[in-house]
């Protein structure tokens, strides 16, 4: 049976890497993928045209597909619209309804772009670290929250929340992933001022049991960003709540040179033998790029990759794009984000397109 993939291009560049992105599925079918594909609103894009980031019948496409590849969502164009009605309550809302609490962020460099990172070469060469994210809970999420008018001003209230199950299953995910990897995980949170850092040190020192062979270390949210660019090879597999976990996958993301390579897998809990996944790049809508065919395409290629790897099972798949895209860049096309002197060959968004889906 054929796999189907919902795209959601959302907001600004998300439209074009998306764009690129379907090109390679549509590569990929001539070389046994058996997918189909199906593109919808989400986003401001959503907004504008249903009033809403995240409809019902979007949310039953999703719901219905067996992966979906997202673009990007948000822009200054609807900073007036109130939370609820925001892009970003398009992917909030997706991430909640399909329960995608894994959020895998590889930060990988590549040889070829060693020099497009603003450290040093040998702190980053070959570096090669996996941020896990908890997704759906924590502050993002908790309740109460809201702004309020008190006798004493203005008050307004976000709740930091955990659950032992939610730090549990994502501290699995964490040391299943370290043991296909360096068989190390640094467990981050701020146990020494927050509650939920106690509970989380406590329930991943007791998961750890079941996972005995992989080294546990815990660190401080504070500590983890200054080490991420002390010395991130010193990491393998890091695994933390949703706010440290946005805040330090995008610093381990610029190691690598740039937000535009980096793409992510968010995954949801096993039922029914279903597993939901979204896939999208790390970086945003960057509306001041946007439809100038610009930007890189190559995070939203290699979450197409992942996809492949984490929910189509398609493994061999997987490794011709990620081949491909290294070969590129070994070539030395480069769009504009990586672009570092004049032996490499500037290239637009589609030209990029172009140049991978040759060498798959
Ligand atoms: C991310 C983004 C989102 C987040 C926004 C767009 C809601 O920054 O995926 O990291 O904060 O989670
Ligand atoms: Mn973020």
């Amino acid at each position: 049976m054929s796999s189907k993939i919902l795209v959601l291009p959302g907001d600004g560049i998300g439209v074009e890497v998306a764009d690129q992105t379907i090109r390679v599925i549509e590569k990929l079918n001539e070389q046994g993928l058996d997918a189909i594909y199906e593109k919808d609103l989400v986003g401001g894009a959503s907004y504008d045209v249903n009033g809403e980031p995240l409809t019902e019948a979007v949310l039953e496409k999703a719901k219905n597909s067996d992966a979906i590849l997202l673009g990007a969502v948000g822009g200054s164009k609807w900073d007036d619209v109130e939370r609820s009605k925001r892009p970003e309550a398009g992917l909030l809302g997706l991430r909640k309804e399909l329960e995608l609490f894994a959020n895998l962020r590889p930060a990988l460099v590549f040889d070829a772009l060693v020099d497009a990172s603003t450290l040093k070469n040998d702190v980053v060469n070959n570096l090669d670290i996996m941020i896990v994210r908890e997704l759906t809970g924590g502050v993002y999420f908790g309740q109460p929250r809201g702004i309020e008018d008190t006798s004493n001003g203005k008050k307004a209230i976000d709740t930091q929340v955990y659950h032992d199950y939610e730090i549990d299953r994502i501290a699995r995910v964490a040391f299943d992933l370290a043991s296909k990897r360096n068989n190390k995980v640094t467990s981050v949170e701020k146990a020494n001022v927050m509650e939920t850092g106690v509970l989380w040190r406590e329930v991943v020192k007791e998961t750890h049991k079941d996972f005995s062979y992989i080294t546990l270390e815990n660190m401080l949210a504070d500590n983890c960003a200054m080490q991420l660019v002390r010395n991130p090879k010193q990491f393998d597999v890091i695994v933390t709540d949703n706010l440290f976990g946005d805040l330090l996958s995008d610093c381990a993301a610029m190691l690598t040179g740039s937000l535009g390579m980096l793409p992510s897998a968010s995954l949801g809990a096993e039922k029914n033998g279903k597993r939901y996944g979204l896939f999208e790049p790390v970086h945003g809508s960057a509306p001041d790029i946007a439809g100038q065919d610009k930007a890189n395409p190559i995070a939203t290629i290699l979450s197409l990759s992942m996809m492949l790897k984490y929910n189509l099972n398609k493994p061999e798949l997987s490794n011709k794009v990620e081949n491909a895209v290294q070969q590129i860049l070994s070539e030395g096309y480069r769009t504009g984000d990586i672009y570092t002197d004049e032996t490499q060959t500037l290239v637009s968004c589609s030209k990029m397109g172009d140049l991978i889906i040759e060498r798959i």
